[in-house]
C-alpha cells in the first residue's frame, strides 16, 4: 500500500515553503472604515480595544478564543446535534475524544474555560491555602483569589524577560515551588495551577522534562497538578520541534504523556479544540469530580451538557480530534511565528521566542519614554487601530490589576499588546498588512503621550476599563 498521511511541502522537497493545509469554502466579507471613523469608534470605546464594534475592526486580532474557524465536518457535526436535556449523545462523543485525547477519566462539561476555573477553584482550595503556577491568567487567578486561595507566581525568571530565547518560558521554578512548600507547608497548598504555552508569558511552552520533574517534587509531599489545558495542542508543537527525543513523536502522543503527570485540567475549548464555545474540566480523583458534577448543575446546567447545547458539544469533540493533526498544528504555529519573524526582522521590540498563539509586542521597548502608569500598552493598542483598523489587545498593568491587599496597581514586569491569530482564519496576506501596521505605528512612536484611566470596573477591569489620551 501507497502511504497516504500527510506530509508537507517542505518534507517531500526540503526547500520549498510551507502552505496552510486547508482551502477555503465559504467566506465572510470584512472592511476598513475610513480614519475619521476609526478616531471616532475608539474614543467612543474609551481606547479600549474590548470596547470596539467588531464591524468598525478590519482585521480582528483581539483573541484567539472563539474566533476560530470550523472545519466542513465541524459544521456537518453541528447537524448531529442531539438536544436533549440530559444524556445527550453528543456528551458521550465529547467524553471519548477526552478520554482519548486527553487521557483522564471523568468529564464535566461547562459553558468555556472559568466556568471550568470556578468548579475546581471552589472543589480544590480551602480559604488562605497558596496555589503556585507558572505565570497568572486573569480569570484563573481570580476564581482562585474569589475562592479564598493565594497566587503564587513560580514561573522560571525568563519568562519576564521579554529578550531571553528560552526554549521553554513556560517552565516551574521547582527551586521557588520548594521554598514555597518549605515556608507554608505542603498541607497549605491547595495543589499547583500548571498551564501549557503560557498566554501572559508570550504564548512560552513548558517542557516535558520540566512537567516529569514537577510530578516527581509533587509526589513526594502529594500535592496535586492540574492543567490549564487551554493551548496544550500548540504546546505539544514546541515539544516536537525543541525538546530532544521527541522529533519522531506524534503531537498525540506528546499531549497524552505531559497530561499522564497531571491530575486533570480545565480547558477553554474556544482555542485550540478549534470551536466558538464550550469548555471542560476533566479529573482523574472520583471524589473531585463528584464534588464538581454537583456543582456544575449549580451554575452551568445539567453535567451532561454543563452550559453547551448538543451541537456545540458535537463541534468540540471532532474539533479535539482536528487539534492533534500534526499538518494542522505546524501550519497553525507557523503562521504566528512568520508575523514575529517579520517583525522581528524589521527591528520590531517583540517578545522572543515566538510563542504559540500571538506575537506579544513589547510596549516597554516600543514606547520607552512613557512610564507603566501611562499605560503604554494601551496606548499601543489603540494606536494601532487607528493606523489600520487592526484589533490587538494590552497584556500589562491594566491586566494585571491591583494587589486585593493594598488596592494599589500591580505592576508586571511584561508590558506587552497582544496580536492573537485566530486559527484558520486568516491567510499571510492578512499577516503583512498587519506587519506594515505595526511598523507605521512604531515609526510614529515618538508623537504618543500615554492615557489616563478614567473608568475602573472592580472585576477584570481591563474588559471595561475607560481612558482619555493626555495632552
Ligand atoms: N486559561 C487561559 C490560559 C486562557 O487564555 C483563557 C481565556 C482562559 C483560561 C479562560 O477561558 O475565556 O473560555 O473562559 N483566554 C482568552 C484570551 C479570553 O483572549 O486569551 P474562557
Amino acid at each position: 500500500m501507497t502511504d497516504r498521511k500527510p506530509q508537507t511541502m517542505g518534507q517531500q522537497f526540503g526547500r520549498r515553503s510551507w502552505a496552510e493545509p486547508w482551502k477555503i469554502k465559504m467566506v465572510e466579507p470584512i472592511r476598513l472604515i475610513s480614519r475619521e471613523a476609526r478616531e471616532q469608534a475608539i474614543r467612543e470605546a474609551g481606547y479600549n480595544t474590548f470596547l470596539l464594534r467588531s464591524e468598525d475592526v478590519y482585521i480582528d486580532l483581539l483573541t484567539d478564543s472563539g474566533t476560530s474557524a470550523m472545519s466542513d465536518r465541524q459544521w456537518a457535526g453541528m447537524m448531529l446535534g442531539d438536544e436533549a436535556y440530559a444524556g445527550s449523545r453528543n456528551f458521550y462523543h465529547l467524553e471519548e475524544a477526552i478520554q482519548t485525547t486527553y487521557g483522564y477519566r471523568y468529564i464535566v462539561p461547562t459553558h468555556q474555560g472559568r466556568g471550568a476555573e470556578h468548579l475546581i477553584s471552589q472543589v480544590a482550595i480551602k480559604p488562605g491555602q497558596y496555589v503556585p503556577g507558572n505565570m497568572y491568567f486573569t480569570t484563573t487567578r481570580l476564581h482562585q483569589e474569589l475562592a479564598g486561595g493565594i497566587f503564587v507566581d513560580v514561573i522560571i525568571d525568563e519568562a519576564h524577560d521579554p529578550t531571553s530565547e528560552h526554549p521553554f518560558k513556560g517552565n516551574v521554578d521547582l527551586t521557588k515551588l520548594q521554598a514555597l512548600i518549605d515556608e507554608v507547608g505542603a498541607e497549605n497548598i491547595a495543589y499547583v495551577s500548571l498551564a501549557g504555552t503560557v498566554n501572559m508569558a508570550g504564548g512560552q511552552p513548558v517542557s516535558m522534562e520540566n512537567v516529569r520533574a514537577l510530578r516527581k517534587l509533587c509526589n513526594n509531599y502529594g500535592i496535586r497538578i492540574f492543567l490549564d489545558a487551554t493551548r496544550m495542542a500548540e504546546n505539544a508543537f514546541f515539544i516536537q520541534e525543541r525538546e530532544p527525543g521527541y522529533q519522531d513523536w506524534t503531537i498525540a502522543q506528546i499531549l497524552r504523556e505531559f497530561c499522564s503527570y497531571t491530575d486533570g485540567a480545565w480547558m477553554s475549548a474556544k482555542k485550540d479544540n478549534l470551536v466558538n464555545i464550550g469548555g471542560w474540566l476533566a479529573v482523574n480523583d472520583l471524589d473531585i469530580f463528584e464534588k464538581a458534577r454537583n456543582l456544575v448543575v449549580v451554575y452551568e446546567g445539567l453535567h451532561t451538557y454543563g452550559g453547551m447545547a448538543g451541537r456545540d458539544m458535537e463541534a468540540v469533540a471532532i474539533g479535539i480530534h482536528e487539534m492533534v493533526e500534526d499538518a494542522h498544528i505546524a501550519a497553525r504555529v507557523n503562521q504566528v511565528r512568520y508575523l514575529g519573524e517579520l517583525l522581528i526582522a524589521w527591528g520590531i521590540p517583540v517578545v522572543r521566542p515566538i510563542g504559540g498563539h500571538a506575537v506579544f509586542l513589547d510596549a516597554r521597548a516600543f514606547y520607552d519614554h512613557l512610564p507603566q502608569d501611562k499605560f503604554p500598552a494601551q496606548t499601543l493598542a489603540a494606536q494601532l487601530y487607528l493606523d489600520s483598523g487592526v484589533r490587538a489587545m494590552e497584556r500589562g498593568i491594566v491586566s494585571a490589576g491591583r494587589d486585593p491587599k493594598t488596592g494599589d496597581h500591580r505592576y508586571p514586569k511584561l508590558e506587552l499588546v497582544r496580536l492573537t491569530i485566530p486559527r484558520r482564519v486568516y491567510t499571510q496576506a492578512h499577516m503583512d498588512v498587519t506587519a506594515e501596521a505595526v511598523m507605521a505605528v512604531y515609526e510614529d512612536r515618538h508623537n504618543v503621550t500615554g492615557l489616563k484611566m478614567v473608568y475602573e470596573p472592580e472585576y477584570l477591569r481591563f474588559f471595561q476599563a475607560r481612558f482619555e489620551p493626555l495632552p
